[in-house]
């Protein structure tokens, strides 16, 4: 097993620039990421000097930026594999690209303890460097909290506060089943529940932008948690990153590698270049709202080659009010106010729009998503 230090003091050309960003800011540790990184590097006594003066400074580097030896919880590893059932298969959660999720049940308290396996990639050990610091700073009631960290031998663990009615997706799709650990049933979520969440998330994305000055890089349906009472609660910051505007909250497009994000959810810009700024964000918004409301796939492959993509396969009707029923989401019947997702479909279409300077800022589509949640649901719409 190859060290981050050894790795980047080896390689130094071969280090991602997302690494690099991952780990610059003003973002703090545990007070046990010392020890981890440390851990990492089994094969440092076979570097010559000049390595390990690379590896030293690299690690100087690390405990002057970013421990903080007071923050959250620093569970003991046994705790994890205790309150896991060692990783059981009913505390199962869900999985991401980075690592799987499992209930953690504590004696007094329940957590969600994300594991990050030492052997991968650097590229994961920056990722759980960026969720750390990110979720280390935020604090807003639509933004996942971070209880605290573990650290074990091989493994270790980001445990956050834990969401009963666990990811967005699975109450939105048939194909996706929850992991056994989730406690409650999925259901159908009614239009007054979908607009809440629509305004949820775009609250967090305006206190990231405007507040923290983040970029979150991976906005979509499975990375937005619920709560007991459907809550919206933005998660998966390990793509986060930190940007600086230059003048009325305009932060200027910046090459970001390697590319994050998911595929059908990713700007245009972000895809082709790997151009990262708010207005990618924004973009993947746009693309967020659309899934929500229509409970179609971001990209999926079922369908014809032109509209895999959901903004082609909506591109035709998003401006034509007759159409809506024609694409809503059925479970949704017909207790849904056309005028209201029309005017969600609008604030989608801008928020995607191809040209990331043509896209509104954040807290003007917040203000959009407001007044379309507003129209009145009619009592009885004849049926379709
Ligand atoms: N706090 C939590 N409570 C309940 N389920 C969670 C929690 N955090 C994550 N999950 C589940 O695990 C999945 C993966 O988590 P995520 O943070 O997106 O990890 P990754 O970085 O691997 O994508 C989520 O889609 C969700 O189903
Ligand atoms: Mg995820």
């Amino acid at each position: 097993m190859k060290g981050i230090a050894s790795k980047i003091a080896q390689d130094p050309e071969q280090l991602p620039t997302d690494s690099s960003e991952s780990i610059d800011g003003e973002g703090k540790l545990g007070n046990n990421a010392y020890r981890y990184y440390i851990e990492l590097s089994e094969d440092r006594e076979q570097c010559p000097w000049f390595f390990v003066l690379g590896y030293l400074s690299f690690l100087i580097f690390l405990v002057i930026r970013f421990i903080d030896l007071s923050y959250g919880v620093t569970y003991g590893w046994s705790e994890i594999v205790n309150g896991t059932e060692n990783f059981g298969s009913t505390h199962f959660l869900g999985e991401g690209h980075f690592g799987k999720v499992y209930r953690c049940d504590f004696p007094t308290s329940v957590g969600a303890a994300k594991i990050h396996d030492h052997g991968n990639q650097l590229g994961d050990a920056a990722e759980f460097l960026a969720e750390m610091r990110t979720l280390q700073e935020a604090n807003h009631p639509n933004v996942i909290k971070l209880i605290g960290k573990s650290f074990g031998q091989k493994k270790s663990a980001l445990v956050y506060e834990f969401m009963p009615n666990g990811s967005l997706n699975y109450h939105l799709s048939a194909f996706v089943s929850p992991g056994l650990g989730l406690q409650q049933k999925t259901r159908v979520l009614d239009w007054k529940t979908r607009m809440r969440i629509a305004v949820g998330v775009a609250e967090a994305l305006v206190y990231l932008h405007t507040g923290i000055k983040t970029i979150h890089r991976d906005i979509k349906v499975a990375n937005v948690l619920l709560d007991e009472d459907f809550t919206p609660k933005l998660a998966d910051f390990g793509s986060a990153a930190k940007f600086v505007e230059i003048e009325d909250g305009v932060d200027p497009p910046r090459r970001m590698n390697p590319v994050k994000g998911t595929l059908g959810y990713k700007a245009p810009e972000t895809e082709k270049f790997g151009l990262v700024s708010t207005k990618s964000d924004i973009y993947s918004y746009g693309v967020f709202l659309f899934v929500l409301f229509t409970g179609r796939q971001a990209y999926d492959l079922k369908r014809p080659a032109a509209t895999v993509r959901i903004t082609d396969w909506l591109r035709p009707v998003w401006s034509k009010e007759e159409f809506i029923p024609r694409v809503t989401d059925p479970a949704l019947g017909n207790n849904y106010s056309v005028e209201g997702l029309n005017s969600l479909f609008q604030t989608a279409r801008m928020c995607t729009d191809a040209h990331a300077s043509s896209r509104p800022q954040m807290v003007f589509v917040k203000e959009m998503v407001r007044q379309a949640a507003a129209f009145p649901v009619p009592e009885l719409l004849p049926a379709r």
